[in-house]
């Protein structure tokens, strides 16, 4: 079983996907990957949306809870979603608990910047486990004008350094490294003593998440960081073509799919 005190004491690479329902907890938590984060993702994975700023605390709640059902091991964080955290305290604190009280979530994960530092500490006093997220924080897309990579100059790699150690010593149990350059990351790594784990953040991070519809070729464009370890969707498309045609040629149902020995009488 994957705990957030355990990690610091891992010598081997932590591996973390997301999940966004219990189908894919099933087929995840089995293979052995440490952690299963419920990510914002979800919003532009599986539900349609252009990005993850639409994405409601409704929404992350009802699947985080599906993810926890079909999870026996892995360490199961729920991604706060945007505009979740942050507006004011007691409500981020009343968010943040019902992932863990309602959703059974064994931590949470916040996009992070200097407005995260105090309440990571309000947080993990509390009693909830924090994630911190740094480099590229989607949810701020609108400022950034894109999804680019972080950290690319000495000021900005400073920035992100310093925030690192500002949420370790608030008490952060990990934090997610997402594109930025490979030393930054390596860097960061070396200077702080809980697990990195980075997204298009190179080699040296202590860990690795990736979005789980990209490993598994489900998802429409993949960024350039991440890699396609399966073709799911090929499968699938296969299953369904099969079926049609089965069903046009009159191939299915066969006699076996139907109650034959039982016949109703009718007028
Ligand atoms: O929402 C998400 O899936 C994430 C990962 C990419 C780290 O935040």
């Amino acid at each position: 079983m994957t705990t957030t005190r355990g990690l610091r004491d891992r010598t081997e690479p932590i591996t973390v996907l997301t999940a966004y329902y219990a189908l894919t907890a099933r087929i995840i938590d089995p293979a052995g990957i440490d952690i299963i984060l419920v990510g914002d993702s979800m919003g532009t994975e599986v539900l349609g949306y252009e990005d993850t700023l639409p994405v409601t605390l409704e929404e992350m709640t009802h699947r985080t809870a599906a993810v926890v059902r079909g999870t026996d091991e892995a360490l199961v964080v729920a991604d706060m979603p945007f505009l979740s955290v942050g507006v004011d305290e007691s409500e981020t604190i009343r968010n943040a608990g019902r992932m863990l009280k309602k959703a059974g979530a064994d931590a949470v994960k916040l996009e992070s910047g200097p407005h995260t530092v105090e309440i990571t500490d309000r947080l993990t006093q509390l009693g909830i486990p924090v994630m911190a997220h740094l480099g590229l924080t989607p949810q701020h897309v609108n400022q950034l004008g894109g999804y680019s990579r972080q950290g690319t100059t000495t000021e900005a790699a400073e920035e992100i350094l310093s925030l690192a150690r500002a949420h370790e010593d608030a008490g952060a149990f990990g934090l997610v490294l997402e594109h930025v350059p490979s030393n930054v990351a390596a860097r960061i790594t070396e200077a702080i003593d809980i697990p990195t784990i980075g997204i298009g953040a190179g080699s040296d991070c202590d860990g690795q998440v990736l979005v789980s519809t990209d490993v598994m070729g489900l998802s429409e464009s993949q960024p350039p960081f991440a890699d396609q370890f399966g073709d799911v969707e090929a499968a699938m498309t296969d299953a369904v073509d099969a079926f049609r045609e089965a069903v046009e040629s009159g191939e299915f149902p066969a006699a076996e799919h139907g109650h034959v020995e039982e016949r109703v009488d009718l007028e």
